[in-house]
C-alpha cells in the first residue's frame, strides 16, 4: 500500500439542479469561468498538490467531462497547422501532467455513496476528495496543505473554514477539541446542523484526505440526512475513534454551487487575467455608474 496521496476522487455525478436550465444538457462542471470549465480549476488544485491520478465519479449524462479530458486529435492537428501553439498547450497541458479515470455512479445515493463508488479504483491507499462546487484558490493549494498535515498525522482529515452562525445548515460542521490551531482533533461531525445544534462554526467546504478505512465504514452506514449515504456520517465514525483532524486552511474560497458565488468567482478569475483586468474593472465601474443613474 502506498502511504503517499497520489489519487484524488472528484464526485461529479450530480444533476446540478441549482443551475437549471443550462444543466439540462451541459454538466454543471463544464460551465466556464470566463473561458475555462469550472472543473479544470479543481483539477489544477489537485495536480499542483501532487496528485497523479484523478478519479471522476460521473453518471450517464456527464460524458462531456470525460471528453474534455480525452485527446481531441483533429483539433490538435488544426491548432498545430495554424501555429496556434498557446491554445494547443492549453488543451494538452493538464492531460500530460495527470491520468484521468472515470467510474460511474449508477444511482444517486449521496456523497458517501459517490466516494464509495471509487473504492476499487482507489485501492488500499490514502486519497484526496475535492468537491467541484467549492473553488479554493491559494498557494500552497488547499489540498496540498491537507496532504502536509496527513503526512505528519497519518489519519484522515478535512479542510475547514469559519462560517457565520446562519450558514451552518449548508455544510458538514465539525466539533473540535480545544487547541491553538490551525490543526485540531475532531470529536464529532454533523451534516448541515441548524445554528442552535451546530457544535462550532468550523465548516467543511469540500476538501478531504481519507485513509482507505473510510470505504468499510461507508458500507455499514444507513441513509442519513436527506435519505442519502453521507460522507459526514462516515467521518463522524472516525472522529468517535479519535482518527480525524480538521485543518483551517489558508486560501480564498468561492461557493460556485450558488449563483452569486459563481458570479463572484467569474469576476475573480477575470480580474486575475492580466489582459482582462483593466477592461473588466472599467466595465464594472461603468456598469455601477449606469445603475446609479438609472
Ligand atoms: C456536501 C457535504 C457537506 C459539505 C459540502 C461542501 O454537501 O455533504 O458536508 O460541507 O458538500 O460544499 P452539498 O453541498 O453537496 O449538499
Amino acid at each position: 500500500m502506498s502511504s503517499r496521496i497520489r489519487k484524488a476522487v472528484i464526485p461529479s455525478a450530480g444533476w446540478g439542479t441549482r443551475f437549471l436550465p443550462v444543466t439540462k444538457s451541459i454538466p454543471k462542471e463544464m460551465i466556464p469561468l470566463v473561458d475555462t470549465p469550472m472543473i479544470q480549476f479543481t483539477i489544477e488544485e489537485a495536480v499542483k498538490s501532487g496528485i497523479e491520478q484523478i478519479i471522476f465519479v460521473t453518471s450517464r449524462h456527464k460524458s462531456a467531462i470525460e471528453d474534455y479530458f480525452d485527446r481531441h486529435v483533429e483539433l490538435e492537428a488544426l491548432l498545430k497547422a495554424s501555429g496556434k501553439l498557446d491554445l494547443l498547450k492549453s488543451i494538452e497541458d493538464l492531460r500530460n501532467r495527470c491520468e484521468f479515470v472515470a467510474v460511474r455512479q449508477a444511482e444517486m445515493k449521496g456523497l458517501g455513496h459517490a466516494v464509495w463508488t471509487a473504492k476499487q479504483t482507489v485501492g488500499d491507499e490514502p486519497f484526496a476528495v475535492l468537491l467541484g462546487d467549492d473553488l479554493i484558490f491559494g498557494e500552497p493549494p488547499c489540498t496540498k496543505q491537507l496532504i502536509r498535515v496527513f503526512e505528519e498525522r497519518g489519519t484522515s482529515g478535512v479542510g475547514v473554514m469559519q462560517v457565520a452562525a446562519e450558514e451552518t445548515q449548508k455544510y458538514g460542521i465539525v466539533d473540535v477539541a480545544a487547541g491553538p490551531g490551525p490543526t485540531y482533533s475532531v470529536k464529532g461531525m454533523i451534516e448541515k446542523p441548524s445554528p442552535k445544534d451546530a457544535p462550532s462554526r468550523f465548516a467543511v467546504p469540500g476538501r478531504y484526505v481519507l485513509t482507505p478505512e473510510i470505504f468499510a465504514i461507508l458500507e455499514t452506514l444507513s441513509p442519513g440526512r436527506g435519505g442519502e449515504i453521507q460522507l459526514t456520517d462516515a467521518l463522524a465514525v472516525l472522529a468517535s475513534k479519535n482518527q480525524l483532524w480538521a485543518h483551517e486552511f489558508e486560501g480564498r474560497r468561492f461557493d460556485t454551487g450558488d449563483r452569486l458565488g459563481f458570479l463572484e468567482a467569474t469576476i475573480h478569475v477575470a480580474l486575475s487575467r492580466p489582459e482582462l483586468k483593466g477592461p473588466v474593472r472599467a466595465m464594472l465601474e461603468r456598469k455601477l455608474q449606469e445603475e446609479g443613474t438609472s
